[in-house]
Formats: C-alpha cells, sequence, structure tokens
C-alpha cells in the first residue's frame, strides 16, 4: 500500500495546494477572516524554515512535554487478546496527559514569534483547553479556552485546571475542536528497527491519529481510525463523521460531516468528550477516499469494556477516547499472526474520565 504522501506531515504532507488534500480541507470562511488567515500562513511557513524556531519547540518537547514518548508492549492485553502482540505508544505519558500539548506548544511559540498576547482556544473533553493554558502560563500570555456546557459539567476537573493555570474558561453551547499533532521521531526510529502490521487510533478531530498515522504513510503498515458509534451507527445517537457521514463544510472545511438530508449538521453522542464533533479534519477525508486509511467505530459499551480491561490488565488507565482505540485493537489482534504487532495510539490518560466511567459503571 503505498502513500499519497510524500513527505511526514504535519504541515509537509500531500496538499494539493495549500490547506487542501484532493477536495477536501480548503478555506470556507469569512472573507473578513482572510487577511488574518494568510499572515499565519506565512509566519507559519516562515517559523518552520527558521532554526531557532525548530530548536525552541524540539528543545521545550523533551524538557517540558517529556517527549519523545515511550512504546510499551501490553503484555496481558495480548495475552487477552490470544494473537498478534498489542503496543501503547504512550501519549498518555506526555505533560497534561495527553497529546494535546505537541500542538498546543507549536501554537504557542509560533503565536508568540508573531507577537501575540492573548490565545483563544476551543477544547471538547478539556485536554486540549489544559495544554494550551499550561502553555500560556509558561510563557505568561492571556489564554480563553471556550468549552461547550455539556462538557463543562463532564470534564469538571479539566475545567477546574484550566482555571488553576490561570486560563478563563468561557462556556458555549455546543463545541470541540481539531488539531494536527506534531511528528513523531520515537516512532521513525522504531520502525526502522520492526513496522507494526496495523496502527490504531481514535478520531475525533483526528490530530492523534493523523500524528501517528504519518510516520507509516510510505509503509506497507495498515492505518485504522476508530469513531465513536456512540449507542450504536443505527440509533442515530454517535458521532462516527466517516463511517456514517457524507462530505459538507463545518467550521470552514469541506470534510466528511454528519448531515441531514436537508445539509443541517446532526446533533452527536458519544460517552467520550473528545469524540463527540460532527465533522473530521478533512486530511482523514482525503485518506478515507485515497484507501490509504480505514475507519471504523466502536460503541461506548465496547470502550467501557476496553477502558475497564486496560486498567485491569495493564495496570494503565486510558481515556475513553483512547479506549475506541484498544477496542477495536483487541479482536483484531486476535485475527493476525503471532508475530505481527499491533500499535495502538494511548492518546490520553482516564483521569479526566472516571466520574462518566463511574456514572457508566452503576458504581
Ligand atoms: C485523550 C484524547 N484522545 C483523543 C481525542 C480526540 O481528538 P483527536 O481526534 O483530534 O485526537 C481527545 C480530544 O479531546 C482526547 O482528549
Amino acid at each position: 500500500m503505498k502513500t499519497p504522501h510524500p513527505d511526514p506531515p504535519p504541515q509537509g504532507g500531500r496538499e494539493s495546494k495549500p490547506g487542501r488534500y484532493g477536495k477536501y480541507g480548503g478555506q470556507y470562511i469569512p472573507e473578513t477572516l482572510m487577511a488574518a488567515v494568510d499572515e499565519l500562513a506565512a509566519a507559519f511557513d516562515a517559523a518552520v524554515k527558521n532554526d531557532g524556531f525548530r530548536h525552541e519547540f524540539e528543545y521545550l518537547s523533551r524538557t517540558f512535554s517529556g517527549r519523545p514518548t515511550p512504546v510499551y508492549r501490553a503484555d496481558r492485553l495480548t495475552q487477552q487478546a490470544g494473537g498478534t502482540e498489542i503496543w501503547f505508544k504512550r501519549e498518555d505519558l506526555c505533560h497534561t496527559g495527553a497529546h494535546k500539548i505537541n500542538n498546543a506548544l507549536g501554537q504557542v511559540l509560533l503565536a508568540r514569534r508573531m507577537g501575540k498576547r492573548r490565545i483563544i482556544a476551543e477544547t471538547g473533553a478539556g485536554q486540549h483547553g489544559v495544554a494550551v493554558a499550561t502553555v500560556c502560563a509558561k510563557f505568561g500570555l492571556q489564554c480563553e479556552v471556550y468549552m461547550g456546557v455539556d462538557d463543562m459539567a463532564r470534564q469538571a476537573i479539566n475545567v477546574y485546571k484550566m482555571q488553576l493555570l490561570g486560563a478563563s474558561v468561557t462556556p458555549v453551547e455546543s463545541g470541540s475542536k481539531t488539531l494536527k499533532d506534531a511528528t513523531n521521531e520515537a516512532i521513525r526510529d522504531w520502525v526502522t528497527s520492526r513496522l507494526p502490521a496495523v496502527v490504531v487510533a481514535c478520531v475525533g478531530g483526528g490530530s492523534n491519529a493523523i500524528g501517528i498515522f504519518a510516520p507509516f504513510y510510505n509503509d506497507p503498515v495498515r492505518l485504522v481510525g476508530v469513531e465513536a458509534a456512540g449507542r450504536g451507527l443505527d440509533s442515530g445517537a454517535h458521532a462516527a463523521s466517516i463511517v456514517g457521514g457524507r462530505p459538507g463544510v463545518l467550521h470552514g472545511s469541506f470534510s466528511y460531516l454528519l448531515q441531514d438530508e436537508d445539509g443541517q449538521v446532526m446533533a452527536t453522542h458519544s460517552i467520550s468528550a473528545g469524540l463527540d464533533y460532527p465533522g473530521v479534519g478533512p486530511e482523514h477525508a482525503f485518506l478515507h477516499d485515497q484507501h490509504r486509511a480505514e475507519y471504523v467505530s466502536v460503541t461506548d459499551e465496547q470502550a467501557l469494556a476496553a477502558f475497564h480491561q486496560t486498567s485491569r490488565l495493564e495496570g494503565i488507565i486510558p481515556a475513553l477516547e483512547s479506549s475506541h482505540a484498544i477496542a477495536y485493537a483487541m479482536p483484531l489482534a486476535a485475527e493476525l499472526a503471532a508475530a505481527d504487532v499491533v500499535l495502538v495510539n494511548l492518546s490520553g490518560r482516564g483521569d479526566k474520565d472516571l466520574d462518566i466511567v463511574r456514572g457508566a459503571s452503576g458504581g
């Protein structure tokens, strides 16, 4: 299977023109935003070519964020699945407990370079908001985070964390976010010695999956994105944008979208706040149409079972988002040859989800 990407992303990826992945992506934004977007694009292009900027990003990724994170063999889960080896990419070990810090650090360094003093973010599970608030605290920047009121209730600890870090959290009716991860050199090193047969990652906005897929684009590795099937695809209460949606425009970009016959964006449901979003980053739409990545879905119930199984068998409490990927990986591992490896992106920790899991498990 050959990749459509000649270079490792993030931004060096196969954009047919800036911001486009085939027919997906684009800039469906108001005229009044164009100047700001152009300014950002120019600043980004200059920054990534600047040795000082890259050095600072790499230095802080190592010393502040705790990267590169290791890969870890999940022996007891492997035994339980009864097939191929299951490995975790330990993004849950990053500072602030998820992959979000990679993006937040890059964005804030860029904003500083552009002379910006006020950082605005939106967040679903709160992990992205916490990561942005953390980096803003480090650099003394003003930080304002918009968060859906339901998410504020179900991820109250993260709201408190953001406030502790000095950010102001503004409640809104609904909301999530998309991110793009930083490239993952650790995986690159690792894959030179051993390629996994399959890489599995959950897909909300799509950032953690793109981050772990990208280093494998040119390798004979299956890439699987796991969306949230919520209470089941047939129930209508899900957030599987690619599996259950069709292309449309949301939040300025053309990509797969959960929409009704009239093109109205549909309400979503997932037990996991970070997957509870009706759209998906356009690069995934492109990878899907190119058949370079496969997209599947996992229900709330299956994700919860994987959450408990991983906690008990590995001593690692995974985020509910990541639990979707594990739930898909387990039966998959059972089907594959023992000599193969399934690499699961453990995108974050489950600390933020304990109340939800306790509620769902009736205890
Ligand atoms: C731990 C974790 N994993 C995954 C996601 C889903 O987002 P994305 O698909 O952009 O990685 C989130 C979002 O909040 C998250 O907190």
